[in-house]
């Protein structure tokens, strides 16, 4: 059996490199044996440095994946008797919401268009009616490419008195956190984004307060107990077993990413693949980007593209070049495509991957006038 060797440009599950793939094959360990310390005390205390977080927070490793993590924030950190408030701008906005409303009775959802941002007087006027206790937010909406602040919007949410409660998920490890200056009580993310491992772990940062709050919630589950993973998380273990694969890779990652490429620096290589799918975006006349270039994602571009553009037979042509290409999200009201350009993927990288691209757009053209790109813009684009 042989399995397609293809580099992902999709919005996660990321590329990865030689190091991480290697680093599977260090040995396994007993999750409860000193041997566990040895990866994960490392691994937590650069996931510190990567999140920009004092000691005032705890790291904590939750087996699973950012739901989890997401999971456990509500669940932990909201009260059977408390109003949640999930503020959306698009389908993870949506997803949050979903888990919220699984798990509390008393959910509200402000939802902003897909492609826009959080409007910041919206949201006042919403704390102000609800007064909810805790509010989530997504600091990258996968969906849509938007990118929200997450320390003006948390600012918001904690000066009316409510825990802001943050998805991380596709932009930790790409981009600053903004955690403590947002007094942000519990950020939630995973390892398979802007980390470049697999995906196994939820990551978190719970600040010390929200960590007391929790023992005034009841029926917060084991699994989504916070109290317990902190509990484990101080002895630099997880609550249940962990995957020793993805620890080590976890361990090899964060000692490579804070010592060797270094912080600033990888969240400064994001900013530059940005741009560089930005000005490619602009060079194509009939694409556009779907969010204000303002509110662009440093991990994730969302393109608009011609109506008329077959990104089934794309996605096709570019694995073929050894590609996986991220043909959008569905639910769209426009068609779009995405280009994941996050995690270990490099510069150069990206470049070829454009090109490829832009080489398959034409002959996808040429080979089928019918269905030429149009350079009309497609109806229903939002802002
Ligand atoms: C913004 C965002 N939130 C949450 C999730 C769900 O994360 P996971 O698949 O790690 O549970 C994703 C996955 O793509 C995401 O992009």
């Amino acid at each position: 059996m042989s399995f397609d060797e293809l580099t992902l440009f999709i919005s996660g599950p990321t590329y990865l490199s030689e190091r991480v793939r290697k680093a599977a094959l260090l040995p396994e360990f007993g999750h409860r044996d000193k041997d566990a310390v040895l990866r994960l005390k490392p691994a937590m205390e650069h996931l510190r440095e990567i999140m920009g977080i004092s000691p005032d927070y705890a790291v904590l490793l939750i087996p699973g994946t950012g739901s989890d993590a997401m999971e456990a924030s509500v669940r932990s950190l909201v009260r059977d008797d408390e109003r949640l408030l999930c503020v959306s701008v698009g389908a993870f906005g949506d997803l949050y919401a979903a888990i919220a409303r699984s798990n509390k009775p008393n959910v509200e959802v402000l939802r902003f268009p897909d492609g826009a941002a959080v409007d910041l007087k919206a949201l006042g006027r919403k704390l102000e009616e609800l007064r909810p206790a805790a509010v989530t937010v997504t600091h990258n909406e996968t969906s849509t490419g938007v990118m929200t602040s997450v320390r003006d919007v948390c600012r918001v949410i904690s000066e009316h008195g409510a825990l802001p409660l943050v998805d991380g998920v596709s932009i930790m490890g790409g981009a600053p956190t903004f955690i403590e200056e947002g007094g942000v009580a519990m950020y939630s993310s995973s390892t398979q984004k802007c980390l470049a491992l697999p995906a196994g772990f939820g990551i978190a940062a719970v600040s010390r307060a929200a960590l007391r709050k929790a023992k005034d919630v009841a029926g917060r589950g084991y699994t989504t107990d916070i109290l317990e993973h902190a509990k484990c998380a101080e002895k630099f273990q997880t609550l249940t077993t962990t995957s020793t694969s993805l620890a080590n890779q976890l361990f090899v990652q964060t000692e490579y990413i804070v010592n060797q490429e270094g912080v600033p620096e990888r969240f400064r290589r994001h900013e530059r693949m940005r741009a560089m799918t930005h000005r490619w975006t602009r060079s194509l006349g009939d694409f556009r980007l779907f969010p204000k270039a303002e509110d662009a994602s440093v991990s994730v571009s969302c393109i608009v593209v011609p109506q008329t553009l077959d990104r089934g037979a794309l996605k096709e042509r570019m694995r073929v070049r050894g590609y996986l290409f991220d043909p959008g999200y569905n639910k769209l009201a426009v068609p779009s495509m995405r280009i994941g350009h996050m995690g270990d993927i490099t510069e150069e990288m990206l470049g070829s991957y454009l090109d490829a691209l832009q080489e398959e757009l034409g002959s996808l053209s040429a080979a089928s006038p019918a269905r030429a790109l149009s350079s009309q813009e497609p109806s229903g684009a939002s802002s």
